[in-house]
């Protein structure tokens, strides 16, 4: 049995300046981009979270030297492709969707196949959005009907740059695609569509040869490939998606300041920031840099008694793809019903998060009206639970997780949260800034 969290809410207020864990996305592309640099890489503040360990230990297998010293970690590549490894190797991602989909696209010379393995959660995910585009730059793949993990990877001494039309705005399967370019003769031509922009960043910081065209719904990404690049030093901002949830926790408490310091605001990962300012919230950014290729700033936020309901225009869904739940929640307290569109993407996330929000909803007396791939909440700014509220069967989604803490804090009502390690995937001091910031829990 997991240990569980218990929260009985009572009084409470902050005023407080917080620093909180390194991005979970650029973590991962340091250390991909590290493995094939050549030199001995520096990265400052990386996320120590499971996910991140996970991936070390990958690329460790893959006979790649890191070392880790705090929140400090050194990477020795040895250039492209600078992989060195024995037969049958098993790579096991974890719960990480994230490092399990871009490595394989770091994997095209490989001369013996691989396994890929994933934690239960992972092994459940779709990977024939990434084998397509893949087997068409020349990588093979071994993998069940269904193309989830366990899957086998091999490569190819005959790759090919191709012309790839990414339509879901998933920056794993661009960033897979970019990667594979990095060992492909030529030009691969990208046409994606709207999302997160880090691999396009730090390939540009890195001296990697890309142009990056920018149209309304589409980018067009051109990289030149095999070409090497020299080690580098990089300091990882503070993860946005980690920051919604305290964003959230202050302005749905009484008389609460919070200010965030060093949040990466890339455009392309605010847009719970955007949402919550329309629906009535004064959330600014202040003392903004750009710093290794991404912008970073200050998140200054303040309680807000009363929220609007929104209706939630779809083209920002992949500005605020991992905040949905939180944002669901902002939503259950705001005035009047909000609706949220286009959103099939989130039930193929760590769990189903598009029904299970509905559901944490429905468990607190919020009526929604879910189909397939949109939610519609009737918010309720006046709730104030009584009742014991048990939290279990959520896959151990660590969003699923805290959002479940913070309505734990806000709607009043004894909870009980299972599985309580599932936030050490991406935010491991999450329960201890809950802590720092005066808020109480037990655990058992
Ligand atoms: C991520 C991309 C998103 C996001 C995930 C991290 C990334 O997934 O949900 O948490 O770092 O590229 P999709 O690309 O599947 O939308």
């Amino acid at each position: 049995m997991g240990k569980k969290l218990l929260i009985d809410n009572e009084n409470y207020s902050f005023k407080k300046k917080i620093s909180i864990d390194g991005d979970k996305s650029i973590s991962i592309r340091a250390l991909l981009l590290g493995s094939q640099a050549y030199g001995k890489t520096f990265i400052e503040n990386i996320l120590l979270s499971e996910d991140i360990l996970n991936s070390i230990n990958c690329l460790k297998k893959l006979g790649i030297k890191i070392s880790l010293i705090k929140k400090k970690c050194f990477i020795y590549g040895r250039g492209l492709n600078g992989f060195k490894y024995r037969r049958n190797i098993v790579l096991n991602a974890g719960n990480s969707g994230t490092f399990a989909r871009l490595i394989l696209g770091l994997l095209t010379k490989s001369p013996f196949y691989i396994k890929l393995i994933g934690d239960k959660s992972l092994s459940k995910r779709d990977f024939s959005r990434i084998i397509l585009p893949l087997q068409k730059i020349g990588i093979n793949f071994k993998a069940n009907s269904n193309k989830t993990l366990p899957l086998q990877v091999i490569g190819s001494n005959f790759v090919n740059p191709i012309h790839y039309f990414e339509k879901r705005g998933s920056a794993q399967c661009k960033s897979a695609v970019m990667l594979a370019a990095l060992n492909s003769p030529g030009q691969t031509v990208i046409k994606a569509k709207k999302s997160r922009d880090h691999t396009e960043n730090i390939f540009k910081y890195l001296g990697i040869p890309i142009t990056v065209k920018k149209n309304k719904h589409y980018d067009e990404i051109r990289v030149t490939g095999q070409k090497d690049f020299r080690s580098f030093k990089y300091k990882i901002p503070s993860d946005p998606s980690s920051c919604a949830f305290f964003v959230v926790l202050t302005l749905l408490s009484k008389n609460c300041k919070l200010i965030i310091q060093n949040v990466n605001v890339n455009k392309s990962r605010i847009g719970y920031i955007n949402i919550l300012n329309k629906m009535g919230a004064k959330i600014k950014i202040r003392n903004t840099r750009t710093r290794f290729g991404e912008r970073q700033g200050d998140v200054h936020v303040e309680s807000q008694p009363t929220l609007k309901k929104i209706n939630c225009p779809s083209s920002l869904n992949s500005n605020l793809i991992d905040e949905f739940l939180i944002i669901f929640l902002a939503a259950a307290k705001a005035n009047g019903v909000s609706s949220f569109y286009n959103l099939s993407e989130l039930n193929k996330k760590e769990s189903p998060r598009l029904k299970l929000g509905s559901k944490l909803l429905n468990q607190l007396g919020i009526k929604t009206q879910l189909t397939k791939d949109s939610i519609k909440i009737f918010g309720n700014p006046y709730i104030n639970l009584k009742k014991n509220i048990n939290i279990k069967d959520y896959y151990k989604d660590h969003r699923v997780f805290m959002t479940s803490v913070i309505a734990a804090f806000t709607f009043g009502g004894k909870w009980k949260i299972n599985d309580i390690d599932s936030y050490k995937s991406s935010f491991p001091s999450f329960l201890n800034i809950i802590k720092k910031l005066g808020l109480k829990f037990k655990i058992i």
